[in-house]
């Protein structure tokens, strides 16, 4: 980069906002999984949204792409500039502030770069919550959270990102800013621009706030895990556990015992909380109201009399309950120590998840052998993380084993990815599994709001 240009993004970022220093700049130019690499003239880290609407102007001008980054926690590798000659990665890690609260309109506003868990504990501090909630929330900003309508354990009840944000802010391309952080539940005027930018993963413009729904804070969670001989009676169980539990139900989460034991195997200290079964659902309900973990238990007990469930352990404490949620919160984790897989983030009808896991585990451990499929996820949301745990030295059949799953959840009509996105990891499966009509919109969009096509190329479309 010429030092005319970097002059002129220190001038706006200040010293602390440029970063070139290629020891510090390693971090933001990897993914999570370290699957990509990237390289880009610097890294800016602009402290307010006036700094970031200068920054985008600049590029625009000297013809720049930006990747925009929040926590590098993305699982898609759409934070991560990979083959582009003229990119800066464009961090939010500087915009962390909490700009209001609003206990009585049950509303937060937010800095793009505020981190999740600092969300929470805000609205927990107001006596509030904010349910979004997922493994990486200790590093994961509310900016790339929204960028990739993340999902998490508590979509069944409170909806994934998308239904959380109720304002938005962001810059265009051209750094123009979009003020858009009203606290409205209403407002039917014109189109809902907002909507564009969740799920736009840096292709449209930079996010840089965010008013956010709030929810009362349960009094009470009831919290259990239960063993289960095979996923029919998975599918089964989460019926009569909707039927008896109502909207209190937040999570129903998905593991095997595979997972289980993987964990076992790479978090020392777990004690294996139930003897070896087949799957394993976490199931949690929240409410004020009394009666919450009498009418989970008398669910449980009525599975248990029908044979639909195995065994099951109750939560006695808050701390058994995060015992417990720590078996489904670090299979993630535990699945990166194992080594290399390919992971397939895939939805399907609830109803469908037994015949489709089936399908699937059989087609790919018998065309590739020495891979182990490790499912798990989000059953009450039909949202399968269906990753394969390569053979030792097997890196180059990734590809080929997503284009057998694919395949299968396409023939369910399901879809590629149900929560991570596309990034530059699913992008041309997006193509093969999006109709011509729906890729020639998602194309016209992208080009009116940003012609130059400067914002995070290479990644979605
Ligand atoms: P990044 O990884 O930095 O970026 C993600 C995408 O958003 C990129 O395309 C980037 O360009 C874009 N972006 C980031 N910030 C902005 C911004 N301010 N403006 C515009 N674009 C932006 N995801 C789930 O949905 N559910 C889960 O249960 C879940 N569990 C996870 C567990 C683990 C252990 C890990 C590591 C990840 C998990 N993820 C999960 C994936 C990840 O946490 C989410 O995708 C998260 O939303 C990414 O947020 P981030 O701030 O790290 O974004
Ligand atoms: C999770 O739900 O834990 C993550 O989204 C899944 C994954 O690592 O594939
Ligand atoms: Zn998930």
């Amino acid at each position: 980069m010429s030092d005319a240009l970097l002059d002129e993004f220190r001038k706006v970022v200040g010293a602390a906002g440029l970063v070139t220093d290629p020891q510090r700049t390693a971090t933001y130019l990897s993914d999570w999984r370290g699957l990509f690499t990237g390289s880009a003239l610097a890294v800016l880290r602009p402290a307010s949204t006036h700094d970031v609407a200068r920054v985008m102007e600049i590029c625009t001008r000297a013809n720049v792409a930006v990747v925009p980054q929040g926590g590098n926690t993305g699982l898609a590798a759409g934070a991560t500039p990979v083959g582009l000659s003229r990119a800066i990665v464009l961090s939010l890690e500087r915009m962390h502030g909490i700009r209001s609260l609003d206990a009585a309109g049950f509303t937060i506003a937010v800095d793009a770069g505020c981190v999740l868990a600092e969300v929470q504990r805000a609205a927990h501090d107001a006596q509030r919550l904010f349910p979004l909630s997922l493994a990486a929330e200790g590093s994961a900003q509310i900016g790339g959270l929204i960028a990739t309508n993340a999902g998490g354990t508590a979509v069944l009840r409170y909806g994934s990102m998308r239904a959380l944000v109720l304002g938005l802010e962001a810059v265009l391309p051209d750094g123009r800013i979009l003020d858009g952080m009203r606290s409205l539940r209403k407002d039917n005027a014109g189109y809902d621009w907002k909507q564009l930018f969740i799920g736009s993963e840096g292709t449209l413009g930079v996010i840089t706030g965010a008013v956010l729904r709030l929810f009362p804070r349960p009094r009470a969670r009831a919290t259990a895990l239960v063993a289960l001989a095979c996923l029919d009676d998975a599918v089964a169980l989460f019926g009569m556990v909707q039927e008896a539990l109502g909207e209190t139900l937040s999570a129903c989460e998905l593991f095997s015992e595979r997972a289980l034991a993987l964990q076992c195997a790479h978090q020392p200290g777990l004690e294996r909380p139930l003897a070896a079964h087949p799957w394993y659902l976490l199931i949690e309900a929240g409410s004020s109201l009394p009666g919450l973990r009498e009418a989970l238990e008398s669910a449980l007990a009525t599975a248990m009399e029908h044979e639909t469930i195995a065994d099951a352990v109750l939560a006695e404490t808050s701390t058994q309950r995060d015992a417990l949620w720590r078996w489904r919160e670090a299979i993630t984790e535990s699945e990166r120590r194992e080594g290399p897989s390919a992971k397939h983030d895939v939805s399907v009808a609830i109803s469908d998840i037994p015949a489709f896991v089936s399908e699937a585990s059989d087609a790919v451990e018998a065309a590739f052998p020495g891979t182990r499929v490790l499912a798990f996820g989000h059953l009450g949301d039909g949202n399968i993380h269906f990753n394969v745990l390569l053979a030792p030295g097997g890196n180059t059949a990734s590809a080929q084993i997503t284009a057998v799953v694919h395949h299968i959840v396409a023939r369910f009509r399901g879809s590629i990815t149900a929560e991570h996105g596309i990034g530059r990891y699913r992008r041309d499966d997006l193509v093969a599994h999006r109709s011509q009509v729906e890729l020639a919109l998602m194309r016209a969009i992208k080009s009116a709001v940003d012609p130059d096509g400067a914002m995070n190329p290479g990644a979605l479309i």
